[in-house]
């Protein structure tokens, strides 16, 4: 059910650059003038600025930066049935939320987007930084009802979506690091976290959880961060409208999910991998469980393993790991 604040936002964001009137909007809303002008406050008051003329009624003058439920959902190109969006202020993790949604029976998909985590986490048992910078804590819930094998090149094809949505939205040249990175001038700039529960034989929910280094400055980072994580703001030099970015990425994500569900994402992985792969042909070490193995990536299998090529010529195969691209002398 949309709100007022949806039904507002809507027309004023279909109309612009031009004005919409208050009898328009009172129309639209089955609402008084005095009715529409109580709801634009309460869009004033999340960082909303509009200009209001008696004669010719509303225009948007400037967007919240905060993360803007209605904001979000009005600019959502994909909109699957029963589809909705919380955003909050500040939760534990987004995927931990998420996970809780599902198990008190939340329709999916659903999408939980947090200002900032108390408790944000990353693969490997990390801690993932999750200040109120201006980046990004997403987590997308479903039900995807499948035998847990058919999920394994998932997180590599959400993880090329988003390299192609983020290089036509920001302009910007990412690369996906096998299995989950998103980079941008070699530095991570994004990280996926994709958390299954399964019974027996098929997976009974899917959360994909997507940390974004949007808006946050070089000064945000603490110590260690600063040489290792980006953020787009930092490679496009100005901040970016994270409400819309945020619409255009749930969109993406709701739409690869699809693909993936429906089978037609073999049409174009290849494609994608060639893309935007930062692996191919590199020498690198992989970290699993405890053990190092170095050699060259060979590519990857059906399955989204990566396989590694050793110093004897044989291919090893692996489902998971931490990468390091060996540098090259110079
Ligand atoms: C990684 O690179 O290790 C994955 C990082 C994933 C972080 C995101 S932020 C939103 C969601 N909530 C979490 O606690 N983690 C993921």
């Amino acid at each position: 059910m949309p709100t007022p604040e949806h039904v507002i936002l809507r027309e004023l964001l279909a109309h612009e650059p031009n004005w919409v009137s208050g009898s328009v909007l009172g129309e639209k809303l089955g609402m008084s003038r005095v009715a529409v002008w109580l709801h634009m406050k309460k869009l004033r008051e999340a960082g909303f600025v509009f200009a209001a003329q008696r004669a010719r009624g509303y225009r948007i003058l400037a967007r919240p930066s905060a993360p803007h439920a209605a904001l979000i959902d009005s600019q959502l190109k994909v909109r699957p049935r029963g589809f909705s969006l919380v955003t909050l202020d500040e939760t534990d993790s987004t995927n931990d939320e998420a996970a809780r949604q599902l198990a008190a029976g939340r329709i999916t998909p659903f999408a939980v987007v947090a200002r900032k985590q108390t408790n944000g986490r990353g693969r490997l048992g990390r801690a993932w930084h999750s200040e109120a910078n201006g980046n990004l804590y997403l987590s997308v819930a479903f039900r995807p009802r499948v035998p847990p094998e058919r999920m394994g090149a998932f997180t590599l094809w959400m993880g090329l979506n988003l390299c192609e949505l983020l290089a036509n939205f920001a302009k910007v040249a990412p690369g996906l690091k096998w299995p989950n990175d998103l980079l941008l001038d070699g530095r991570k700039v994004g990280g996926i976290l994709t958390e299954a529960r399964v019974d027996a034989d098929q997976i009974r929910d899917l959360v994909f959880g997507l940390g974004l280094n949007v808006n946050s400055t070089a000064a945000d980072w603490p110590g260690h961060l600063g040489r290792t994580a980006v953020s787009l703001a930092e490679i496009t030099g100005a901040p970016l409208d994270f409400n819309r970015l945020a619409a255009a990425l749930l969109g993406r994500v709701l739409l690869a999910y699809d693909n993936f569900a429906d089978g037609s994402y073999m049409k174009t992985f290849a494609d994608l991998w060639h893309r935007y792969d930062v692996l191919r042909g590199k020498r690198i070490a992989l970290l699993e469980g405890g053990r190092r193995h170095a050699g060259t990536v060979a590519g990857l299998d059906d399955e989204g393993a990566l396989l590694l090529r050793d110093e004897a010529g044989r291919n090893q195969r692996f489902r998971a790991g931490e990468v390091t691209i060996e540098k090259t002398p110079s």
